[in-house]
């Protein structure tokens, strides 16, 4: 009962104080700011290299208070984010939600643009769904806390991914998973709709290429199709471009649900510079052409939109600032960057837009891989963690492990990182097919140098 009282004097608190208008946002893109990674350099080094980059804004995934002061004088807007792990506590405590913001925020609101505070991440993906009616409440009191203390210009959000959708093709079919569009995503858009924030949205063009690379065009995912085009069955609108066909899916579900008017902030989009040896089109080339692309599109003036909101703005950030190396999962996930962790870029890139394309020197050809691959521990592996794999591998049959038994020509030199590095390769070689993946929880990575001595021959997979 409280909570809707309170929910309700909101409502008229909000649509009074939240009328700057949206429109005036610009759209030059920011830079998501990751840490992930334990060679990255210095919050004062990072902020002059977001500088040179000319990122309009910086997202980071905390509050970390070096950051925050780095920024301080900078003219940089500033997005932080409430951890994960704080929502639900968050969303029944109000004394909470005014405490992390007095902490987090208050202290440099005057001299550090921060103007969103993103409520977790991908929380939808990321979270089981005890957490998900929690989302909204937590947005609700984080809005409160800052009315509280007076800091009217900060747009509160929370960043979901595309796999909040159940239909995403053709974009006008567009529509909400079942389970979270009536307990989850109603709510939430009428709280970004009173409150006058933004959608944020990750969108990567790259994984739903890889998912079906045959058929979707890669020029198509890049930005680099003039004459490749997608038409909406459904609107008759007409795509060029995968990204479009993306973000105008979300438009049309939020429409599906009676909040035509919410504007899409594109919270992470981006393309990865490298990958595992099996990860096609992750290489430098697709990597700087996504995102000159990117910048080239959402820098236009006028603006273009997408199809569904032609002209209309489309503020962002890209993902990421840095290579992140202690990023879990496949490569890819940790070669998003437009910088190497020593601060060089991997590939011009300007992100006012002003550079004009012939300015830029061309881009190295793209260079997947191809020839013969092997699957071995990777450095620094848990060696506790590779004896349980080990043992995995070796109990999936086939023989897999038959050369390293005692007497057979692997066995010799006996150590488990031996051992399990042929496990690793063979179980690969024989189930790649049916889905096998050198990952083992990212105990293993794959090479392009045969490991094979004497005559213990690791089998080897061929991309
Ligand atoms: C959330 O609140 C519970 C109960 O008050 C407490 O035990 C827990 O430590 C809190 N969690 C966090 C992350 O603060
Ligand atoms: C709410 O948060 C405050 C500040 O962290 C804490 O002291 C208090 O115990 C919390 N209340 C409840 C009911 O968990
Ligand atoms: C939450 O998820 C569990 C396990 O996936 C499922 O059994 C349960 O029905 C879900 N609960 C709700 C309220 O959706
Ligand atoms: C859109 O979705 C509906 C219902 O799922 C389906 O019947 C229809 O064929 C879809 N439209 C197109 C153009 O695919
Ligand atoms: C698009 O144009 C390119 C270059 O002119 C050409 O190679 C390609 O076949 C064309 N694709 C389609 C689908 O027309
Ligand atoms: C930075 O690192 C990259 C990749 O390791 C390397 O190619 C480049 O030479 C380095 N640049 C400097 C200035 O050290
Ligand atoms: C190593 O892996 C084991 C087994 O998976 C786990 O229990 C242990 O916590 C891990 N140690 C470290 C340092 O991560
Ligand atoms: C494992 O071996 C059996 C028998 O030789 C064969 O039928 C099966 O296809 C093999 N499985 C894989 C994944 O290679």
């Amino acid at each position: 009962m409280k909570a809707i009282a309170m929910v309700v004097i909101f409502l008229f608190v909000f649509s009074s104080l939240f009328t700057i208008s949206s429109a005036e946002i610009s759209g030059q893109p920011g830079v998501n700011y990751g840490q992930l990674g334990n060679n990255l350099p210095t919050p004062t080094t990072s902020v002059s290299l977001i500088k040179n980059l000319k990122a309009k804004r910086v997202k980071i995934y905390d509050a970390n208070p070096q950051i925050l002061k780095a920024l301080e004088n900078t003219g940089i807007q500033v997005s932080i984010m409430l951890p994960n792990e704080l929502v639900t506590n968050v969303s029944s405590n109000q004394t909470l939600a005014n405490q992390w913001v007095q902490t987090n925020l208050v202290p440099f609101y005057s001299k550090t643009l921060i103007r969103y505070l993103l409520v977790g991440n991908e929380l939808i993906s990321s979270t089981t769904n005890q957490t998900w009616p929690h989302i909204v409440p937590a947005m609700y009191r984080m809005k409160h806390s800052l009315t509280i203390f007076g800091l009217h210009k900060v747009k509160v959000g929370t960043p979901l991914a595309m796999d909040v959708l159940q239909t995403s093709f053709p974009p006008s079919n567009g529509t909400f998973r079942n389970d979270i569009a009536l307990s989850v995503m109603k709510p939430m858009l009428e709280f970004l709709h009173v409150t006058n924030s933004f959608f944020f949205l990750d969108v990567y063009p790259f994984f739903a290429w890889t998912s079906d690379p045959i058929n979707i065009n890669l020029d198509y995912a890049l930005f680099e199709s003039d004459n490749i085009t997608v038409t909406d069955s459904g609107t008759g609108l007409v795509y060029t471009n995968l990204f479009d066909q993306m973000v105008d899916a979300v438009y049309f579900a939020m429409e599906r649900l009676g909040y035509p008017d919410i504007q899409i902030f594109i919270a992470e989009t981006g393309w990865p510079n490298d990958g595992d040896l099996d990860q096609i089109g992750a290489n430098i080339h697709n990597a700087g052409t996504y995102n000159r692309n990117f910048v080239k599109k959402v820098t236009k003036k006028p603006p273009v939109g997408t199809p569904a909101r032609p002209g209309s703005i489309l503020p962002s950030f890209i993902f990421a600032l840095y290579n992140e190396n202690l990023k879990t999962g496949l490569g890819t996930e940790r070669h998003f960057g437009l910088l190497y962790p020593n601060g060089s870029r991997i590939y011009e890139i300007d992100l006012s837009g002003k550079t004009p394309e012939y300015e830029y020197k061309p881009l190295p050809p793209p260079d997947d891989y191809k020839g013969k691959a092997w699957c071995v521990v990777a450095e620094g592996a848990n060696k506790t963690a590779v004896v349980e794999a080990l043992s995995y591998a070796c109990s999936q049959g086939n023989r897999t492990c038959e050369l390293v038994q005692p007497g057979k020509p692997c066995f010799e030199p006996d150590s488990v990182v031996g051992h399990a590095s042929y496990a690793f390769s063979s179980y690969w070689a024989q189930f790649r097919r049916v889905g096998g993946t050198c990952n083992f929880n990212g105990l293993a990575t794959q090479i392009a140098e045969d490991p094979s001595y004497g005559s213990c021959k690791y089998p080897s997979v061929i991309l």
